[in-house]
């Protein structure tokens, strides 16, 4: 693979690294940190690869000051990683854990003192299994548990915290965890997901007030919005992508932006939901102006109609809309299976400013690539199909910014190889390799390219200012 360069930004472009809470502290079970969904679905057999569990993970919680001194190294601006809900109210609501406080708050003055500026993600999914048990996300109660969360953490990081984020991709939370059953808890509903779509949304519009309360720098979300291609010009995969526009994209995007539901929702849903968790009120609160939406993105999705389509709307699950997944783009895979088409990034930043005026400036809150990385005998870990790909997605935004797109920064997932959810530790993300024996790091190719990247830019950023 020849050398891509570095992709231009425009000045003041920032750079950042991501990751998030379940996916890297491990300490699952100290210093009064509650049990989540995660840890439920983890343990329970047969649902993440390999029997995975985030107990230990990268041990983050003990080994933060190394993990800060990495990123410092690596010359970022930015940081984003997650709360645990559960750490801070180990039961979701009522009690809150002082420990759980103390040692985001020593992460975030490392942060500081290393001139990074921390962003909070509140719900990267690690609900409190209390809060599951009482009905999760299918009820309404769970979106004012939040509201309380949010409270908790905006008194007592918002004077710190440059970048707040809501949710992130709360498609994932409603669809994959309780419809697809992949991701915790594991449920295959039609009604409950959706619920839980709608509940989430409430939640983020509860939260995004109780951070404003609390004088909160910048408010957004992250959504895994989807740029999808119909599989042929077939009538039925012509209509499966729109019903799949709904289901993953519209969904988020109309209530938050546009301050309606979907228009074409119901042919979407198809006697699956009545909605009648949604109040009257819940549109405004949702659509509360934000200074920033944050997109990730990883890949493009072709959609063509599925014959499987389950018949009974009282059977049917939210992702049972008849969509398959065939995948014609004919490039390279990264070891999750997701085609590179760095173009598809381009076409999503450039529609979504075109439909929506009332769009906030974007953040890049997540991307990057799963490789096959290892440790070779010089002691480091060669990894071209990652820069390769950092670097053409980076030139992606770079040419959505120049066609007018207000994208104001980037934070490359992850700062860390982790525990990638139901893939385990078979995924590698990490600019950062780690190996789960000893827990050593061993930073990557790419995590040198990508510090030559930013040292490169801060360069040209300077030269402007003068
Ligand atoms: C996103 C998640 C993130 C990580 C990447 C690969 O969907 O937000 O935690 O797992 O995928």
């Amino acid at each position: 693979m020849s050398d891509p360069g570095f992709p231009q930004l425009p000045p003041g472009f920032r750079f950042g690294a991501a990751t998030a809470a379940y996916q890297i502290e491990g300490a699952h079970d100290e210093d009064g940190r509650g049990p989540s969904i995660w840890d439920t679905f983890s343990h329970t057999p047969g649902r993440t690869h390999g029997g995975a569990t985030g107990d230990t993970a990268c041990d983050h919680y003990h080994r933060h000051p190394q993990d800060v001194a990495l990123l410092r190294e690596l010359g970022v601006d930015g940081y984003r990683f997650s709360l645990a809900w559960p750490r801070l109210l180990p039961q979701g609501t009522g009690a809150v854990n002082q420990k759980g406080l103390d040692f985001y708050d020593r992460l975030i003055d490392e942060l500081l003192d290393a001139g990074i500026e921390p962003a909070a993600t509140l719900y990267h999914w690690d609900l409190p299994q209390a809060l599951e048990d009482r009905g999760g996300w299918r009820v309404r109660e769970t979106a004012e548990a939040f509201a309380e969360f949010a409270a908790v953490a905006g008194d007592r990081y918002g004077d710190r915290v440059e970048r707040w984020i809501t949710l992130n991709e709360p498609f994932c939370s409603a669809f994959v965890g309780y419809a697809e059953g992949r991701h915790a808890p594991g449920a295959r509903e039609g009604r409950g997901a959706l619920a839980a779509a709608h509940h989430l949304l409430v939640g983020h519009g509860l939260a995004v007030r109780e951070l404003r309360t609390a004088g909160a720098h910048e408010v957004g979300i992250t959504l895994n919005l989807d740029r999808l291609h119909p599989a042929s010009g077939r009538p039925e995969d012509l209509a499966a992508l729109r019903r799949a526009e709904v289901l993953h994209n519209e969904v988020w995007t109309e209530p938050l932006f546009a301050g309606r539901y979907p228009e074409h929702e119901a042919e979407t849903w198809a006697g699956l939901a009545d909605g009648d968790w949604r109040r009257p009120e819940d549109l405004q609160l949702i659509g509360a102006p934000l200074d920033f939406v944050g997109i990730n993105f990883y890949r493009p999705i072709t959609v063509e109609a599925a014959p499987h389509r389950e018949p009974d709307p009282e059977r049917r699950t939210a992702t049972d809309i008849g969509v398959a997944e065939p995948d014609p783009y004919g490039t390279r895979l990264t070891t999750m299976g997701w085609p590179v088409v760095p173009s598809a990034f381009t076409e999503l930043l450039c529609n979504l400013d075109a439909r929506y005026p009332q769009l906030p400036p974007i953040w890049i809150t997540e991307n990057g690539s799963a490789e096959a990385d290892s440790v070779t005998p010089d002691g480091r870990v060669h990894d071209p199909e990652r820069i390769d790909y950092l670097a053409r997605h980076l030139a992606a935004v770079a040419d959505a910014v120049a066609a007018g797109v207000d994208v104001r920064g980037y934070y490359v997932w992850s700062l860390l190889d982790n525990f990638e959810w139901a893939r385990g530790y078979d995924q590698r993300f990490g600019l950062v390799h780690v190996d789960y024996d000893t827990l050593t790091r061993t930073p990557k190719d790419s995590y040198h390219w990508y510090r030559g990247l930013i040292t490169a830019h801060r360069a040209r950023t300077e030269e402007t200012a003068r």
